[in-house]
Parts: structure tokens; C-alpha cells; sequence
């Protein structure tokens, strides 16, 4: 059955884009799941940007006013999967026909991952209800957090399931928001906590997708970790010094044991 997660914020540039291309490329590449990724950030699209999709003749927008069929606006990427970018000086749209235009194709994907505009208004709203499951964003800063518990509650007042929390530009500083911090306020398990790397700039600067382009960094091998988990598949840390950790010295990390309890509940 196709699942179709939506990656909210309710803060702009916290990587909610940085994170469906991540997990999309690593599902389709590594997991072999066919996957499409949708910029429903109608008003600021830039995952066609992301991904290396310049200037598509069709796109979402023109799916969303009737002037193209869907199967028109979709791209394949060299890597495998797919993409329906949108138009970045597009037209107004009513985004909630979203998630009926997403029924027409859904069948042709195992999953469907929707990058969400950050601003709590219809078009983010149109991804939770065209969602079967939601992933939240944050950074481990006061108002990011105080955003992040909005959407949370706003989530869950759509009733649309919260998988997880995805914790990005972490710099390990005394000064951040702790994991434990986070978990307590908004009462939603972390499922993965990536550092601010310089490597995800880079992937950008070369339209490059980060978790292909250097497949051995922090942030890589942890959004393979939660690609795996969201697909009820566990992911051995290619990490000796990792791996020797978790063997010997037992010290799981949280978002680790969180991903096991997702694991264990999708299987
Ligand atoms: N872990 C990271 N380390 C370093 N830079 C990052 C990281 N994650 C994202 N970025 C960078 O932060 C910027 C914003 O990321 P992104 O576009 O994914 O955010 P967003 O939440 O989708 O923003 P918007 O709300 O504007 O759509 C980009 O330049 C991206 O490359
Ligand atoms: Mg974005």
C-alpha cells in the first residue's frame, strides 16, 4: 500500500525540503521503493531546485488549475525516482485539490513524500490532509521549538498521525535544545537528529541530493537510518566505531531506540 508522509514546519528554512529529498533519493536508491516527491510549498516551491529540475514545462500548479494532466508535470530524476516540482512564480491555486490530483497517481508509488509550505495557512493544511503521516522538522532553538509544538497541535486537532520529529542543524552546543527538552514539550518521539553540516550546502550548491552525493556523512547515514525505519526496515551503522558502541558500551541513542519502537510497530 502507498504511504504518503508529509514534512512540515511552521518555520521557514529548518529543512523540510532538504529533508524529503533526502529520504525520498535514499528510499528510492537504497531501498528500491518508487517514490515521488511533491513541492506543495505553493507559494515558495524550490524542491525542482533541490533536485536539479530547472524550469519544468509543467508543474504542480498547472496540475492544480486544471491545465495539465499530472502524469505530465512528473520528472525522473537520474537517480530513479520522481519529482512534480512546482512553478516558482505560479499561480494562485485552491491547494486543498492536492490530495485528490495525488489519488489519480498514488497506485504507481510505494511512496509518496510532500514537502510542505512553513506557513500555517490552507497550503500546509492541504499537506496534512493529503498525508497518511506526518514527520515535523525542527532546530533545537526556543522558536523553532515554540513553532513546532504549534504545528503539532495543529496536527493533531486534523487528526492526522505525527510519526515523529526530525531534529536538523544540530551543533551540539551547551546553549541548544536538548532531545529530552524537545520529546517532553511536544510529546512527539525524535526519529532523527542531523547535524548542521557544511556538506548539505555543498550537495545544494551542485543540485546534488547530499545523502548520494557523500554517502558517509552524519547527516547522510541518519537520514538512511530514518528512511529505513519509516519503511519498517532497520539500518546497521556503517560506522565501526558506531557499531562498537552499541555492542560493547550499550549507550543507544534516544532517536535510536525511538526508530527501533517505529520499526517494531510497522512490522
Ligand atoms: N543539516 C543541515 N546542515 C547544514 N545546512 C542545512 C541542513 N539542513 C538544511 N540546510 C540548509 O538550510 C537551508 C534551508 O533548508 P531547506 O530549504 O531544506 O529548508 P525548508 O524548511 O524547506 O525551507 P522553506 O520553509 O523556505 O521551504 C538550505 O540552504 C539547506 O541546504
Ligand atoms: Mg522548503
Amino acid at each position: 500500500m502507498t504511504k504518503t508522509i508529509g514534512v512540515i514546519s511552521i518555520k521557514g528554512g529548518v529543512g523540510k525540503t532538504t529533508t524529503v529529498s533526502n529520504l525520498g533519493a535514499l528510499m528510492s536508491s537504497q531501498f528500491d521503493k518508487k517514490v515521488l516527491m511533491v513541492d506543495a510549498n505553493f507559494s515558495g516551491p524550490s524542491l525542482g531546485l533541490h533536485l536539479g529540475v530547472v524550469n519544468p514545462k509543467q508543474t504542480l500548479h498547472d496540475v492544480m488549475t486544471n491545465e495539465a494532466h499530472i502524469t505530465t508535470a512528473i520528472y525522473e530524476h537520474e537517480a530513479g525516482f520522481h519529482v512534480l516540482p512546482g512553478a516558482l512564480m505560479g499561480k494562485k491555486v485552491n491547494s486543498y485539490a492536492l490530495k485528490s490530483k495525488l489519488e489519480e497517481i498514488k497506485h504507481m508509488y510505494d511512496v509518496i513524500l510532500i514537502d510542505s509550505s512553513p506557513n500555517l495557512n490552507d497550503e500546509m493544511l492541504a499537506t496534512m490532509v493529503a498525508s497518511d503521516e506526518i514527520l515535523v522538522v525542527s532546530s533545537p532553538d526556543y522558536p523553532t521549538l515554540s513553532a513546532t509544538l504549534h504545528a503539532v497541535k495543529v496536527a493533531k486537532e486534523k487528526k492526522v498521525p505525527i510519526t515523529g520529529l526530525v531534529l536538523n542543524k544540530v551543533r551540539g552546543k551547551s546553549f541548544e535544545l536538548s532531545l529530552k527538552d524537545i520529546e517532553e514539550a511536544s510529546d512527539v518521539p525524535v526519529l532523527a537528529v542531523l547535524k548542521d553540516d557544511i556538506n548539505v550546502l555543498e550537495a545544494l550548491a551542485a543540485s546534488k541530493v547530499a545523502a548520494l552525493h557523500k554517502p558517509k556523512t552524519n547527516v547522510s547515514i541518519e537520514y538512511s537510518k530514518l528512511a529505513g525505519a519509516l519503511l519498517g526496515q532497520n539500518v546497521r551503522d556503517p560506522r565501526m566505531l558506531n557499531r562498537v558502541r552499541d555492542i560493547f558500551i550499550k549507550d543507544f541513542e534516544k532517536q535510536a531506540v525511538n526508530r527501533q519502537v517505529l520499526v517494531s510497530n510497522r512490522k
